[in-house]
């Protein structure tokens, strides 16, 4: 039989999209089943973001834009990140418009890890950043961050883990699955360490607007001495509801930029030329769609973290940012994947077992809020009843 690559061998089919899937095949089988697995905002994306990207098709942008994106985007984004998070980069050579936020982490790891490389994920964590650094030959070291401390990271964690081969650090903030946002102090913390132990840090901030009640998002690469190795990523799915648009960037010194624009080149070329005009209406365009979603993300969380506090069997800590919520189910005596699928049989709802977000998540399971407000109500009665049946 044909093989695959030995690099394939470690890497397996998401569990997210597997939970995803099997939802949907009893969806279409007739269940009533409320999605509360995936990270996807249930709201359209915004009528101007479309119509620039349909103005666009009508002009004939449907040809390669230029690999780095349409020099109009990448200003745009320059613009944006000075002004929202204090990043200074060149338009011209230093953004690369991506295929979201997914290929530029996919980039940044080809681009900078050799095999052996060592690579600090804060685990739980969006598993993404694991695979994208083994399919890179790199090895992925798991830190943990843990409840007590709201899920911030702490940094005798990391220095724990250093060795000779370290190479990398993850930063995601605000963070999936955790809701976590991370303070200034750990913030300025990693970054000493980051400066201390050479590391590059890879910062994913595709949440960044998703912060409430006062919450501040920094962002790590504007701290002193940073700029040489911080790879800021982010992207247009989340915050203007484009997840299938698939559009992100990355934001890097040139130096960095000039490893990264040729693993671009030589997979996808460049995003999706009409898209990015959509972008770039998401941009420059009324931000007051946005901010109605976050307001309504807000809602909803104080809704699910209010039910949640309430049910027997679960902890949970108030998530600040993003739209997960990351209970711990420990107390019910049953593991995550099995109450994952209790709910799914019992109570009709989908969420994601804290098993598949890494090794540390395996008391806690994964609520995304990013559903309406009356499925969330319906949801959490129906969580509430099967958890009464379980605890008696
Ligand atoms: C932390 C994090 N980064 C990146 C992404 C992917 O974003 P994109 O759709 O821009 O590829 C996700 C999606 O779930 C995410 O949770």
């Amino acid at each position: 039989m044909m093989k695959a690559a030995h690099r394939m061998e470690s890497i397996p089919f998401s569990g997210i999209r597997k939970v995803f899937e099997e939802v949907n095949r009893r969806t279409a089988a007739g269940e009533d089943i409320i999605h509360l697995e995936i990270g996807r905002p249930d709201f359209d994306t915004p009528a101007h973001i479309k119509e620039a990207a349909k103005k666009a098709l009508d002009e004939g942008k449907v040809h390669y834009s230029s690999n780095y994106g349409f020099p109009e985007l990448r200003e745009a984004i320059a613009q944006k990140l000075g002004k929202d998070n204090g990043l200074s980069y060149d338009s011209a050579t230093e953004i690369i418009v991506t295929v979201g936020t997914n290929e530029a982490v996919f980039m940044a790891m080809m681009a900078f890890l050799n095999p052996g490389d060592e690579v600090l994920i804060p685990d739980p964590c969006w598993l993404h950043y694991f695979y994208c650094a083994q399919m890179a030959g790199a090895v992925p070291i798991s830190v943990p961050v843990r409840e007590e401390n709201q899920f911030n990271p702490q940094i005798d964690e990391f220095r724990s883990r250093i060795t000779p081969n370290t190479k990398m650090m993850v930063i995601n903030t605000p963070n999936n699955p955790t809701g976590a946002v991370y303070s200034l102090e750990a913030l300025e913390e990693l970054a000493q360490f980051a400066r201390e132990t050479e590391l590059f840090v890879l910062s994913d901030e595709i949440y960044e607007k998703m912060v409430y009640e006062g919450t501040r998002h920094f962002s790590i690469g504007g701290f002193p001495g940073m700029r040489e190795r911080t790879i800021t990523v982010n992207g247009f799915s989340k915050i203007y509801a484009m997840t299938g648009w698939r559009l992100g960037y990355a934001a890097a010194d040139h130096e960095l930029i000039k490893a990264m624009i040729r693993i671009h080149q030589y997979t996808t070329v460049c995003a999706t030329s009409f898209a990015q005009w959509g972008a770039i209406g998401a941009l420059e365009g009324p931000q007051s769609e946005a901010a109605m979603m976050v307001k309504e993300f807000d809602r909803r969380r104080k809704l699910v973290f209010t039910a949640l506090q309430e049910m027997p069997g679960i902890e949970v800590v108030e998530p600040r940012g993003a739209f997960y919520i990351f209970p711990n189910i420990k107390a019910l005596g049953k593991s995550a994947e099995e109450l994952s699928s209790y709910l799914l049989d019992e109570a009709k709802i989908a969420v994601v077992p804290g098993t598949v977000l890494g090794e540390f998540g395996t008391d806690y399971i994964r609520i995304s809020y990013a559903n309406s407000y009356e499925n969330l109500e319906k949801a959490m009665e129906r969580m509430r009843t099967a958890l009464m049946k379980l605890t008696g």
